[in-house]
């Protein structure tokens, strides 16, 4: 495996950036190609086959460009689509749930753990169930909160709106005592003030993504693959720049607006693709 190959990303579309934010930061020298899957988002919704069918075709296509590992940066995918991917794929993948359980079950000090989520991964109770093969006796509290997603994406994370959704979402959970709530879904780091304030002070947010980039972080190092950076003009990385690559499957122009809002800056290199239909699919 060359350990100069860039790190794969996907998600079902734009929410997976605050994933990228994270990786970035923890790793500055790696390059990342991220695809979001705008055509057929959202995933969180949809059934366990047709999750399965579209995360298998979206690793195969970042497989197809050259990746040294896979981040499977949709929670949803994670949830319900991870065995299906690992069969499918020769390169490691490491998906967000377990990340996220773990640094849960860390930090609640015993208490109770909330998870908001999408519906899919709320049903498929995947946190649950991490939460419990490390804790067994820990109490989980999931509640699905699909509003959230199109209130960041609408850029109206800081409105009354989204004070007021969140309170009826987080309701059940706030009476819960609970030590930490898993933000179990790509789009709701990016409501996180909000959800801080709802919930107080005592509880801890966990992010997934800052949890998996640890993951990551470790795994290429055990595997030596971490990449070599051979010239110190390199190191002056930022966020989006054109040593990461981006691709859509659908509507470049408003990934690319919500990217901004999301990270501050637009993707340099966008392109937008079909991941269906290739001859690679064929196989698996
Ligand atoms: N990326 C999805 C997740 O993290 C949220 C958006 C969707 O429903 O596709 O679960």
């Amino acid at each position: 495996m060359n350990q100069d190959l860039p790190i794969g990303i996907f998600d079902s579309g734009v929410g997976g950036l605050t994933v990228y934010r994270a990786l970035h930061e923890r790793l500055p020298d790696e390059r990342f190609i991220y695809l979001g899957d705008t055509a057929r988002v959202p995933y969180g919704t949809k059934s366990l086959a047709t999750v399965e069918r579209y995360a298998i075709e979206n690793s195969l296509f970042l497989e197809a460009r050259g990746i040294k590992l896979l981040v499977v940066a949709c929670n949803t995918a994670s949830a319900l689509a991870l065995p299906a991917i690992r069969k499918a794929m020769s390169v490691d993948v490491i998906g967000v749930i377990e990340p996220g359980a773990r640094a849960a079950v860390e930090e609640a000090g015993g208490k109770s753990i909330g998870v908001i989520a999408t519906e899919a991964t709320v049903q498929s109770h995947a946190y649950r169930n991490a939460i419990a093969s490390r804790a067994p006796s820990v109490k989980v509290i999931e509640r699905a909160c699909p509003l959230f997603v199109s209130l960041a994406e609408e850029g109206w994370a800081e409105t009354d709106v989204a004070r007021f959704v969140a309170a009826e979402y987080l309701e059940e959970i706030k009476g819960s005592d609970v030590g930490t709530l898993v933000l179990g879904c790509t789009h709701y780091p990016i409501l996180s003030r909000v959800i801080q304030q709802t919930m107080g002070n005592d509880v801890l947010l966990i992010d997934s993504g800052e949890a998996t980039a640890h993951d990551v972080w470790m795994l290429l190092n055990e595997k030596s693959l971490t990449r070599r950076v051979l010239e110190d003009s390199e190191r002056e990385r930022h966020l989006c720049d054109d040593l990461d690559h981006f691709y859509v499957t659908d509507a470049a122009e408003r990934f690319s607006r919500v990217a901004e809002r999301f990270l501050g800056s637009a993707p340099s290199v966008l392109e937008a693709v079909e991941v269906w239909g290739h001859d690679e699919l064929r196989t698996y």
